[in-house]
């Protein structure tokens, strides 16, 4: 941890897989647990949760910046962690939850650089930022259906209203990937780069050098129409997804995984 509590300047590791800095009022948070593809266990969904909460409430941070590692941005929720949680029958962890609540209430801009995969939660936190960059490397996918799960993070109603229901459908339910160029031509990214960090640095330092009340009011208005919409799916979504995680067909998909086996659901 370093800190100069009056200066410019602290940094500090929640997790010792996700890293926060924050400088010259940008606070960047990345995933680092590579060896993993930078799946999402619980311990780094509650440090991405308080990124978050520290964030809203420091008046001196005017945008964040999610990133991964170099080749990777998140293989998505950490299936083991999942795999635990069905088989004590528990729903979805009240940090993971925490998260998505914090992204979806967050009221600065959001900014993303992504490089390799982004699956599940990997491209659902992607809606929620104002900015996308990604490399040629980057790959989106969201296969909850794959999982004998649902949507989460709100994906299902803001991934139809950005890209159009039946590429929705391409992805939530056939749990297709997408390609960079292709995210592009769909919309779901603002652009294809060589180094997606650089670019969501630099689109971040322009946005802390805005008026900081217009950005944030101009932010709020555009998503108005959508906002109480998107807290109201996460809910539903939460309920729905909790009781999927909970199914013997979810339980097989995750097995499945750490077997790298296909999942068999003929017996469902
Ligand atoms: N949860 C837990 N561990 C994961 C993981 C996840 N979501 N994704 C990858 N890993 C682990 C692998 O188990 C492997 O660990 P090991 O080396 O100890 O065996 C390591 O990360 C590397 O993954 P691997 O599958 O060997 O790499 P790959 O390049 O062949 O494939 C992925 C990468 C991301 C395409 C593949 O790992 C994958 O499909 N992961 C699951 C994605 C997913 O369904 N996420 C949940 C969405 S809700």
């Amino acid at each position: 941890m370093r800190a100069w509590l009056g200066g410019a300047v602290y940094e500090y590791q929640m997790s010792q897989h996700v890293h926060v800095t924050t400088a010259d009022h940008i606070t960047t948070v990345r995933l680092d647990r590579p060896d993993k593809k930078n799946a999402i266990t619980l311990e780094m969904y509650a440090a991405l949760a308080d990124a978050l909460e520290a964030a809203a409430g420091d008046a001196a941070v005017r945008a964040v910046v999610l990133g991964g590692s170099r080749d990777c941005f998140t293989a998505g929720n950490d299936l083991g962690d999942f795999l635990r949680a069905a088989q004590g029958g528990g729903g979805e962890h009240p940090r993971a939850l925490a998260f998505l609540r914090n992204l979806a209430a967050f009221d600065k801009p959001l900014v993303a650089g992504v490089a390799g995969v982004a699956i599940g939660i990997g491209t659902t936190m992607l809606l929620h930022c104002d900015l996308v960059y990604a490399a040629p490397s980057a790959r989106f996918k969201t296969p909850f259906v794959d999982l004998a799960l649902v949507p989460e993070a709100g994906s299902s109603v803001l991934l139809p209203a950005l890209v159009g229901a039946r590429r929705a459908a391409q992805l939530l339910l056939l749990g297709e990937q997408l390609d960079a160029p292709t995210a592009l031509d769909w919309g779901l990214i603002n652009a294809v780069v060589d180094d997606p960090d650089a670019a969501a640095a630099t689109a971040a330092r322009r946005l802390a050098g805005c008026a900081p009340g217009a950005l944030r009011a101009t932010r709020a208005l555009t998503r108005r129409a959508t906002r109480e919409a998107v807290l109201e799916a996460m809910r539903v979504e939460g309920e729905v997804f909790s009781e999927r995680l909970r199914s013997p067909e979810a339980i097989e998909a995750f097995q499945a995984f750490m077997a790298r086996r296909p999942p068999d659901f003929s017996r469902f």
